[in-house]
């Protein structure tokens, strides 16, 4: 069994036993799963290159540990709970003996329709359970799932339909997200329209029935999945073959492909999920996220059924029909433990008490927030109002390249600080550097976090550029990964992860390249450049300020501003666009032509008390242009 900590002193042993013989500790994790074939050596690594491979020799398939495995013991069990966006619609239940035979009908879909080990599928669907079904068919037969969150535009989906050469898109046509009706299959059209000749087959889930064009490549789910046999041999995969890919933003342009492989991936989501969510058996389990994102991956697929868990996934979003959803949910479904993010607790913080007040929410035992700082005021209202200052509160922090939960407290086993991710997971062997690599020591401090030591779920490469992941994660420091993020150890030694450090923003918990943002406003035909910076924003965490220079005055602004909006909107998806567009005559820069990103964010910001010196850019008269026409009130 997965081992399971119980008390302080456990996790206290726990961490010490992990980071004094990682191999033995993470050998006796990995023993507890099914394996074709055990491994032969537990560990190489080399941060220089990269080059990380856990359980070497290891042979498996992560769909016979998620679901064969648990036939026996808990066949009837339900695995997936689905909750439809419409409250009015029936849920779904899915039993680990009724996932197990779907999952295997559509592999044998998926084979005949061509797809075969190593080949990319890519995953353009809202939150239904054939998504889930899809990519664990995918997982059966050693195809590579990446699945592109159904928020992005066309252009996005078909660049990353190219990076990675798949041959299949797997779709819904329509997707239901509140009172409105999102035509999905449309969006695929549109990106096959951008030259994606890899794309052999576009697989169609009917999720509403809408009217949606038919092309040559299309196939329905249902005349290609129902007919097959319940039976299909799991492939048999080695620890380090690539289960997934998940595309996510940089400091650069284009957005980078993380992969994740089959044995440490397995071994450390189930051995995260249990831990801090202190899942036990009849739980009901619930993570709002989107399977879209890492969080979906690594905690509604792969961690709970791994575990054995009852997983719950939802269609819909926490303001339909009103902003009671989340919480009423929670009531009809006895959840036990809830996840979700900042954004989401804050949004809901915003519309009043009297939404989640009526509900009972007794059954919740955990709740966990992930993928941005949460603030004082959102965790004392989560804390009071929906864990009733009973449930501890998991602020769990990780990243798409770690593919699972670094740091975070233990519900009820650590002590929780609001604000604070609190503590490392058993062979987490955390390091706080400064610019010039130099380890601070000591409790108190602040700097850059990074990580001394590989841990089983870390990426492995990014697709098809392994210098870019050299690059991005391991050449900062050596022999270091170095995560992107600062962060604070305060007296008892518990982090607090102060934000991104690098060109990257965390916008309603979603990761935004700014690069990328820029590289969409400038393809504005009037536009000749552009700066994008995060700015403190009430309900998002941060919101997204674009400073445009135009080619020439622009005379209607505000239609200037939508026609820009639109775009980045067309480009990247409406998750992107700017909150604040401010025109500006030029940009600060450097003598050496660099944008001056500093004052830009001091700007957004509101906070111009402590601009620095000015006086070395090339064009210091800007600046005051700049705070002149800001879209926000400048205080200093
Ligand atoms: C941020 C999401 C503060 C952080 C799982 C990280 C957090 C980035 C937290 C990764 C947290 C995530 N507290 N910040 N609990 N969790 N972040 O790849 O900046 O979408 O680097 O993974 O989100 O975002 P990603």
């Amino acid at each position: 069994m997965t081992h399971q900590i119980k008390t302080l002193q456990d996790y206290k042993e726990t961490y010490q036993k992990s980071i004094q013989n990682p191999e033995a500790f993470w050998a006796e994790q990995a023993e507890s799963f099914q394996w074709q074939k055990k491994w032969d050596k537990v560990l190489e690594w080399d941060f220089r290159n990269p080059n990380i491979n856990w359980f070497i020799g290891g042979k498996m398939n992560i769909t016979e540990n998620c679901l064969d495995r648990h036939l026996e013991t808990r066949g009837d069990q339900t695995a997936i709970l689905w909750e439809p966006n419409d409250p009015n619609q029936p849920h779904k239940t899915y039993s680990y003996k009724e996932l197990h035979a779907e999952v295997c009908r559509t592999a044998n879909a998926l084979k005949a329709n061509g797809i075969g080990k190593g080949d990319r599928v890519c995953f353009y669907m809202p939150m239904v359970p054939e998504l889930a079904i899809g990519v664990l068919a995918c997982a059966r037969i050693g195809a590579i799932h990446s699945v592109v969150f159904a928020g992005f535009s066309a252009s996005a989906l078909a660049d990353r339909i190219k990076d990675a050469t798949c041959k299949m898109v797997i779709c819904s046509d329509y997707n239901h997200r509140g009172a409105k009706n999102i035509p999905v299959k449309k969006v695929v059209d549109d990106a096959l329209s951008m030259d994606c000749p890899s794309i052999e087959t576009v697989l169609v889930h009917k999720n509403t029935g809408g009217d949606i064009a038919w092309n040559s490549l299309d196939k329905w789910w249902h005349e290609e999945v129902d007919h097959q046999s319940p039976d299909c041999p799991a492939e048999q995969m080695d620890s380090e073959d690539i289960l997934f890919i998940l595309y996510t933003s940089g400091s650069t342009g284009k957005p980078k492909g993380v992969v994740h492989t089959c044995g440490g991936y397995m071994v450390y989501t189930c051995f995260s999920f249990k831990n801090v969510f202190q899942y036990h058996d009849n739980d009901v389990y619930w993570c709002t996220a989107d399977i879209g994102w890492i969080t979906g991956h690594s905690y509604i697929v792969y961690g709970p059924l791994l575990a054995g868990a009852t997983t719950m996934m939802f269609e819909g979003v926490p303001t339909y029909p009103d902003a009671g959803r989340f919480w009423e949910v929670c009531d009809k479904h006895k959840v036990n433990q809830f996840y979700t993010a900042p954004t989401a607790i804050r949004a809901l913080m915003a519309k009043g008490d009297k939404y989640v007040d009526k509900y009972d929410l007794s059954t919740l035992k955990v709740i966990g927030s992930v993928g941005e700082p949460i603030n004082q005021e959102a965790w004392d209202w989560y804390n009071e109002k929906v864990g009733k200052g009973n449930s501890p509160i998991v602020d769990t922090w990780w990243q798409t390249e770690t593919g699972g939960i670094l740091i975070t407290p233990l519900p009820g086993i650590t002590d929780t600080k609001p604000c604070y991710a609190s503590y490392p997971m058993p062979g987490i062997q955390l390091e706080l550097v400064d610019t010039a690599g130099n380890i601070i020591e000591g409790n108190g401090v602040e700097g850059l976090l990074c990580i001394k030591y590989p841990w089983p779920s870390i990426l492995r490469t990014t697709y098809g550029d392994h210098e870019r992941c050299r690059q991005v994660y391991f050449s900062t420091f050596e022999d270091k990964y170095f995560t992107g993020d600062g962060a604070r150890r305060d007296e008892e030694g518990r982090y607090r992860i102060i934000g991104r450090v690098d060109d990257v923003i965390n916008v309603s918990g979603h990761r935004m390249g700014t690069a990328e943002v820029e590289n969409a406003i400038n393809e504005h035909p009037a536009v000749v450049e552009s700066a994008v910076v995060g700015y403190p924003h009430e309900i998002k965490g941060q919101g997204i300020y674009a400073y445009v220079i135009p080619q020439d005055t622009i005379k209607d602004e505000p239609a200037f501003e939508k026609e820009v909006r639109d775009l980045v909107a067309k480009v990247i998806g409406p998750i992107a666009k700017p909150d604040q567009i401010q025109i500006v005559p030029g940009l600060p820069k450097t003598r050496s032509g660099k944008i001056m990103r500093r004052i830009l964010r001091k700007v957004a910001s509101g906070d111009v008390s402590q601009l620095g010196d000015i006086s070395t850019l090339l064009n210091p008269e800007i600046v005051e242009a700049v705070k002149a026409g800001a879209k926000v009130k400048l205080v200093g």
